[in-house]
């Protein structure tokens, strides 16, 4: 049969997918990119904002209604629209949805594949009854440890052990030497208790994958053509922290480093961080090994120490612009990038204000910014007001926008000029592209097949989105100075 997927959201679902249609293709099947020729339709959801969760009921009751045309078309529904709690009531509002996967849990597509429907259901079952388990967050405590022992149980199970047949990953056929980035899930869920976060609730109790499993995942991606990987985590520095004795998120960067020369993997990058837990020593392990790259992705979400406390991230401002000095006296060059909610619950104009100031005084390499929009069963939307309006949302976010496009700007415009190493990850429009070990965007002309290479690029352009360049010795075309063929002499 022919497999269309839709992936929404995060990187982890990207990899999910790529899970997904691996095991779909073990089984004979075959993705289409015009999803109305497929057979099975699945879309990977995500429901961090309410916005993100509509366009996956967009595309529902789209497919909803091509289905009751053709009935034969299977549709399944991944991710945190499913999450890990309760898929029977899901069932019962989405009749016309054949299968239900829990993010990271491709098994029940399969088994309904299978012909094995029955099984299907009781997989989905014991999904939901295991979550309710895992995923009891305790409100009054910012953070909660998990058992020792059960993650690494957990993550055998079902997380990696069935689809990846301990870790090993066939690239489906249409990325098969052409995926040039590839990630690398290495802690699954979360058990912080931001406020706003519905996460915890999607995708369960934190859960480190044992490093064998990641080591072959690493190693099989190698194999067929991977040059860079980039380890997922909701926290991904707690790596390990639920595995007594094993490895922190520092000795998985050296035993993956090791993996990346023996296998000629060029680039290694980890995200998300969490600001609580960027100890010294994986910064100077990030700075020590030459194909992690400098870049780190730390999440401040707001400016404001009141507002901080209202989320329960566990810092204040001062901490987090320590953190900052930090992290660039300790890697040389290195691009920062952070997530930041504007008009969360009692922020006032004044404390938005100070989110502004300080986004403005770091100077980072990348905002993320979003409006708070309120999620089921989190604190904040239980016990707290959604009172910023719509309007004062879109303001400050569009405020935010505008300044930190003008500092990237300012940031990239120094590379103008000067020679970066680029890792080239596709053709697009005539041009390749590629990004710098800062992950900026850089595309640049060639006639030579460049997929998958290290090249030097010469910076010709700069803007807050990308940069342009040219390989040094190439002279750029210039339209005056050519001379038609037939008119020469
Ligand atoms: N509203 C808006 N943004 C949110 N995020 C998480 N939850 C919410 C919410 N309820 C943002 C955070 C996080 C990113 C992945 O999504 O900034 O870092």
């Amino acid at each position: 049969m022919h497999y269309h997927i839709w992936t929404l959201g995060c990187q982890m679902n990207t990899a999910d997918s790529q899970l997904l249609a691996s095991e779909l293709e073990k089984r004979g099947h075959r993705a289409v990119e015009d999803w109305q020729q497929a057979d099975i339709w699945v879309i990977n959801t995500c429901v961090v904002r309410q916005s993100a969760e509509d366009k996956a009921y967009g595309r529902l009751n789209q497919l909803n209604a091509l289905k009751k045309k053709d009935p034969t078309k299977i549709i399944g529904l991944m991710g945190c629209l499913v999450g890990v709690r309760d898929p029977l009531r899901l069932r019962r509002k989405l009749p016309y949805v054949d299968v239900f996967m829990p993010p990271s849990e491709p098994e029940a597509m399969l088994a309904f594949l299978d012909d094995r429907g029955a099984e299907a259901d009781a997989l989905a079952v014991e999904a939901a009854a295991r979550a309710m388990r895992d995923a009891i967050q305790d409100e009054e405590f910012h953070f909660i440890e998990p058992q020792p022992g059960t993650p690494a149980v957990v993550s055998r199970d079902y997380a990696g052990g069935m689809g990846h047949a301990g870790g090993d990953l066939i690239l489906p056929l249409h990325e098969r030497g052409t995926l040039v980035s590839a990630h690398v899930p290495v802690v699954y869920g979360c058990s912080h208790a931001c406020t706003y976060c519905i996460i915890p609730f999607r995708r369960g109790i934190e859960r480190s994958r044992p490093v064998g499993e990641i080591v072959a995942h690493v190693r099989s991606l190698a194999r067929q053509g991977v040059k860079e990987i980039t380890l997922l985590g909701q926290i991904v520095d707690r790596y390990g922290k639920d595995i007594p004795d094993g490895p922190d998120l520092a000795d998985l960067l050296h035993i993956v480093h090791e993996i990346a020369e023996e296998e000629g993997i060029a680039r290694i990058r980890f995200l998300t961080s969490h600001p609580n837990w960027m100890t010294d020593r994986l910064l100077d392990t990030v700075a020590a090994l030459p194909r992690v790259m400098p870049h780190i992705e730390v999440p401040n979400q707001a400016g404001d120490d009141d507002v901080l406390e209202n989320m329960k991230r566990g810092y204040t401002i001062e901490a987090y612009r320590r953190l900052i000095h930090r992290i660039r006296e300790r890697i040389p060059g290195v691009a920062i990038h952070t997530d930041i909610i504007v008009g969360f619950s009692g922020e006032t104009a004044e404390q938005f204000q100070r989110t502004y100031d300080v986004l403005a005084e770091l100077k980072l390499d990348k905002a993320h910014i979003a409006k708070y929009s309120p999620r089921p069963h989190t604190v904040s939307q239980r016990r707290m007001d959604d009172d910023v309006t719509p309007e004062e949302k879109e303001r400050r976010r569009k405020a935010l926008d505008d300044l930190q496009q003008q500092i990237v700007a300012e940031i990239n415009a120094r590379y103008l000029g000067e020679t970066v190493e680029v890792l080239v990850e596709e053709r697009h429009k005539g041009k390749w592209r590629g990004r710098t070990p800062q992950n900026k965007l850089v595309f640049f002309e060639s006639d030579r097949n460049l997929l998958g290479e290290l090249v030097n690029v010469e910076i010709t352009w700069t803007g807050p989105w990308s940069m342009q360049g040219r390989l040094p010795g190439s002279v750029e075309a210039d339209p005056v100075t050519i001379i038609p063929i037939s008119a020469q002499p």
